[in-house]
């Protein structure tokens, strides 16, 4: 059994449809309840309460862990103590690139690595997810707003970071590595905005924010830690975060999805 945390999120949710196509018995873990594939159990948990998760641990085998909560030490001791051998942590490129910054995904990464059991790290960039965010205003005046419009990262499709899991999850020999994801070439966020316009027929016009406009607006939703070091990778990223790695690739035996290829898919979202 194979328990995926974040199972209605953009990787977990896509996770779980893989490995119940490869004919895995999953448990999908959230707190909230959405439709899952047939034959996948549901648990309801909380990261954030430990305790929560101990029926959907019990007897299992992996577990994909997302950072999430206060207490990785707990998680994992509930992970040990249910019988979980092999965990796989979805992290943060951050963790490693701005270790300062980024201190959840830092403790989450070090309570895997001192649980005792078998463990993967995945450290991935951005998502291409992240432009759901111009899902609105696209919708609404076709315009997509963002800080640093010629800043060029190689963003990742997360059906990539979902595949690498699976990938992780089933097969031995990827105990005790961490391994670097990243999509197939660095790509500004105009040149984002002008894919998703591509994929509708119709161009998106983009709309440079300033810095402190979108200061104010991830704010809304992040801790200050994390906004400082989300603008400072957006705006000044360092060689290594601008940096596309082989990791996808040699793990997948393919190259990463590009993000014109994920407007494509989630086109949808844009109407
Ligand atoms: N977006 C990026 O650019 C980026 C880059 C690097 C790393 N990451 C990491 O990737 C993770 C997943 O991203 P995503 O885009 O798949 O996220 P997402 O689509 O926003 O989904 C977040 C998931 O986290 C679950 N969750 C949140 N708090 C929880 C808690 N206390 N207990 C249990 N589940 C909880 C949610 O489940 P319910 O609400 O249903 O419980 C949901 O399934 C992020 O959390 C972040 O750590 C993201």
């Amino acid at each position: 059994m194979i328990v995926v945390t974040g199972a209605t999120g953009q990787v977990g949710g896509e996770l779980v449809r893989l490995l119940a196509a490869a004919g895995e018995r999953v448990t999908a873990l959230s707190r909230r309840t959405v439709s899952f594939p047939e034959g996948v159990r549901h648990s309801a948990g909380d990261l954030a309460e430990p305790a929560s998760l101990k029926p959907a641990l019990d007897g299992a085998d992996a577990l994909f862990l997302l950072v999430a909560g206060e207490d990785p030490r707990a998680v994992l001791g509930e992970a040990v103590a249910g019988g979980i051998r092999r965990v796989v942590l979805l992290s943060s490129q951050g963790a490693g690139t701005r270790p300062h910054a980024y201190g959840h995904p830092v403790a989450f990464e070090q309570a895997v690595r001192e649980s005792g059991l078998e463990w993967t790290i995945l450290r991935p960039g951005g998502f291409d997810s992240n432009a759901l965010a111009w899902a609105e205003p696209i919708r609404a005046h076709r315009t997509a707003a963002a800080p640093f419009g010629d800043v060029a990262l190689p963003v990742i499709d997360p059906a990539d970071i979902a595949e690498v899991a699976a990938a992780v999850l089933r097969q031995d020999g990827h105990g005790g590595r961490t391994y670097e994801l990243t999509g197939p070439e660095p790509v500004t966020p105009r040149r984002r905005a002008a894919a998703i316009g591509g994929a509708l027929g119709t161009e998106v016009r983009f709309v440079e924010q300033t810095e402190e406009e979108a200061r104010a607006q991830m704010s809304r939703f992040m801790p200050a830690p994390v906004v400082e070091g989300t603008l400072a990778i957006l705006g000044t990223p360092t060689a290594a975060e601008r940096r596309v790695s082989p990791d996808v690739e040699r793990l997948l035996g393919r190259a990463p999805r590009t993000f014109a290829d994920w407007a494509a898919r989630n086109v949808a979202a844009f109407r």
